[in-house]
């Protein structure tokens, strides 16, 4: 079956000074954006995950630091970036695992070098900002492009979390693939893991596919091995936060087990995401994982299951070593094995 066109979600955009984005805690109920005057509410948004996604949390936080210096009055312009540099950092330590918020950050951080005044500071660093909202939707669209080329008429892709419109600029990344494919003609259906602690998959992945009218269908996470032991799973396609020039991959939590499986199973498993994902100095052992917020875990939508004097362990990413990882879907083409090898040759 082919989707049939819908408007396309847009997930982020800039309205007269304020910066709107989807909230996806609301979804799938409510369709409603989340409003942002001043960094400090571009930081909550991020934490508390009304805004989601690397790629989407990126060019989000690079507005938050537009937002940053249009506070900024009076003073000199050294004084102005340093305001900005403490902005800066407070913004890429909201969520410290994904590779993309520091990155946009930082590259608007550059461009306040640009500014000749205070006045101007801001119209500078929107400029970057739009640059890279520009860029990373671009990015997606290429993504989807080369991703195409891996899927078969009929096949059924297994995805974890969100990787969709819902977590970049638009159109996705895992998703950016399956969306393509579908507009290539070919008929491909979804199996979109829960994603427990916050049902990323069930509520956002099957909110976007059902728009777009392609056939998904959610599963508990645990389920993931067993249907592809069935050979029900043609192949997995997931998204990332931060890979390393090793090849590691770090995305959420619950991936490592579908890399496994699929390993065992002989299910080929793709990575998708923009060269915006990349991280070529970071060693594997010194990538920060998210520790959330034990209730994400021991309730489900606000109920308390667990007993009350029980504890939980909430580590929201996970890293795939390289070894399975069949190739990584890039906006610059497909990275194959040996990954190492090939990062270096394509992005070193
Ligand atoms: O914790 P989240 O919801 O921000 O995690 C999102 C993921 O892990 C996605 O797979 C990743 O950001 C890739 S998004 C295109």
């Amino acid at each position: 079956m082919t989707g049939k066109k819908r408007d396309s979600l847009e997930p982020v955009r800039w309205k007269n000074g304020v910066l709107e984005a989807i909230d996806t805690t609301r979804l799938p109920s409510r369709l409603v954006y989340v409003r942002m005057r001043t960094v400090d509410q571009v930081c909550s948004a991020i934490r508390s995950m009304k805004v989601r996604g690397a790629p989407l949390i990126g060019v989000v936080g690079a507005y938050g630091l537009v937002l940053a210096a249009m506070s900024v009055r009076g003073g000199d312009l050294e004084h102005a970036r340093s305001r900005l540099r403490k902005s800066a950092d407070t913004l890429v330590l909201t969520r410290p695992t994904g590779v993309n918020l520091r990155w946009a950050v930082e590259r608007v951080f550059k461009a306040s070098s640009r500014a000749r005044s205070v006045k101007s500071l801001s119209d500078e660093l929107r400029r970057e900002a739009d640059m890279i909202l520009r860029e990373e939707l671009e990015a997606a669209h290429k993504i989807g492009r080369f991703g195409a080329a891996l899927i078969e008429d009929e096949d059924t892709v297994l995805t974890h979390c969100n990787a969709g419109s819902l977590a970049t600029a638009g159109y996705g990344t895992a998703l950016a693939v399956v969306r393509s494919a579908v507009e290539e003609g070919k008929r491909v259906s979804v199996i979109a893991t829960e994603t427990r602690p916050l049902l990323q998959g069930s509520r956002l992945t099957a909110f976007e596919l059902a728009r777009d009218g392609i056939p998904v269908r959610v599963i508990c996470d645990s389920a993931a091995a067993q249907l592809m032991a069935q050979g029900v799973v043609d192949k997995v396609v997931v998204g990332a936060d931060r890979i390393l020039g090793t090849g590691h991959v770090t995305n959420k939590i619950g991936t490592l087990p579908i890399a496994l499986g699929a390993k065992f199973c002989g299910v080929p498993f793709y990575v998708a995401a923009p060269v915006s994902t990349l991280d070529l100095v970071t060693d594997a052992s010194q990538v920060v994982i998210e520790e959330r917020d034990q209730q994400e875990v021991l309730s489900v939508g606000g109920k308390r299951f667990s007993p009350r004097n029980v504890g939980a362990l909430n580590p929201a990413f996970d890293i795939t070593p390289p070894e399975l990882v069949t190739g990584i879907v890039t906006d610059s083409g497909v990275v194959r094995q040996p990954l190492a090898e090939n990062i270096q040759k394509m992005f070193g």
